[in-house]
């Protein structure tokens, strides 16, 4: 993976949320120093990065994070408009209680077909939706979806309802109910998440079981194949993340690990403040070099040496990443 080989990125545009569920990474004892006060990544400096990586090839953003809610980004239509602009691809996650229906159907008239936007909603009803969406409001949910899906005429974005595959509910018929609750006359598309157990891990042990059992099971293949190679899904799509620091790293699944690790200490990990704003048209050589350098050493020292970053990524994402066989891939 390399800065002219960029099609998509993920960017975590903020520090914060309005929410505190108990599962995301927002509300992990160690994060607490990283999340207490509002930190934002500058729009000119952002802007002026996603102009440059678009002059090479990069064609989607993503707009979610691991820690934050992206529309509480001061600028947030303003980032839309711009990306729009630039006919960029736009994918949103929202926890949907921010703002007003007028601003919902606002970002409604800036997206077009090709982009997407999930509303994470995980329960029928207040009662069952609180579980999870701690600080939350179902009723805020169902009347901001309305008034965004209300100005989707023909041209609409794809719409995501969202339920996290929890264990206090079935997924499947609590996601009828929801859709019979915000629009029954329409056909939504429905997104299954599984579920990241980052915290309180001793509190859920039946959580945490999932991710043994997928831990345990990439485990053994590692140990019994040599010939196994790691389907990264970052390298597959050609997709990198930025942090609210403006830190550019693999993915979501090692933010902790860019978060406090050496290497950020060590000034290794390339970062959007380190580039010119003002001049130059694309990037200076020596910021290409640093981006390209610390990506090769990443994906071949962490995934096909010593497969670091796949033991990380089956804990939380088990559902992404998987080990592909070649051999099977051959025949
Ligand atoms: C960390 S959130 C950030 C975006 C936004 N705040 C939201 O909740 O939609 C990114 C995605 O992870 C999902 N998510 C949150 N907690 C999760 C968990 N414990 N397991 C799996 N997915 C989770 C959210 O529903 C959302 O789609
Ligand atoms: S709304 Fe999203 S970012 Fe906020 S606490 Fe919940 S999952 Fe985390």
């Amino acid at each position: 993976m390399y800065l002219e080989t960029l099609e998509k990125l993920d960017i975590e545009l903020t520090n914060t949320c309005n929410l505190k569920c108990p599962y995301c990474l927002k509300v992990k004892p160690s994060l607490k120093e990283f999340v207490k006060n509002f930190q934002e990544l500058d729009y000119e400096v952002l802007t002026s990065f996603i102009t440059k990586l678009k002059k090479y090839k990069l064609k989607e953003v993503i707009l979610m994070g691991s820690l934050s809610e992206p529309t509480l980004y001061p600028k947030f239509l303003d980032l839309i408009r711009f990306l729009k602009g630039l006919n960029l691809t736009i994918h949103i996650s929202s926890n949907a209680n921010t703002h007003n229906e007028e601003w919902w159907k606002e970002l409604a008239t800036l997206l077009t077909c090709k982009d997407s936007i999930i509303f994470s909603v995980d329960g029928s009803t207040q009662q069952i939706y609180k579980k999870y969406r701690i600080g939350g409001d179902l009723e805020k949910v169902k009347k901001h979806f309305q008034a965004f899906c209300s100005v989707q005429k023909e041209n609409y974005s794809e719409v995501y309802l969202q339920t996290i595959d929890f264990p206090w509910y079935k997924c499947d018929e609590e996601y009828e109910k929801i859709k019979e609750l915000f629009d029954p006359n329409k056909e939504y598309k429905f997104q299954r998440s599984y579920i990241k157990n980052y915290y309180p891990e001793k509190e859920s042990g039946k959580l945490a079981k999932t991710e043994v059992f997928f831990r345990k099971n990439i485990e053994s293949k590692i140990k019994s194949g040599t010939s196994l190679k790691p389907d990264c899904y970052v390298l597959k799509n050609k997709n990198l993340y930025m942090t609210y620091l403006g830190d550019i790293i693999p993915c979501g699944v090692v933010y902790e690990k860019y978060l406090f690790g050496s290497e950020r200490k060590e000034g290794k990990i390339p970062n959007i403040y380190e580039i010119n704003i003002d001049s130059s048209e694309t990037f200076s050589q020596d910021f290409i070099l640093k981006f390209n350098s610390f990506f090769k050493e990443h994906f071949t020292q962490t995934i096909f040496k010593n497969y670091e970053c796949l033991r990380r990524c089956t804990k939380l994402y088990s559902n992404m990443f998987y080990i592909r066989n070649p051999k099977e891939e051959d025949t």
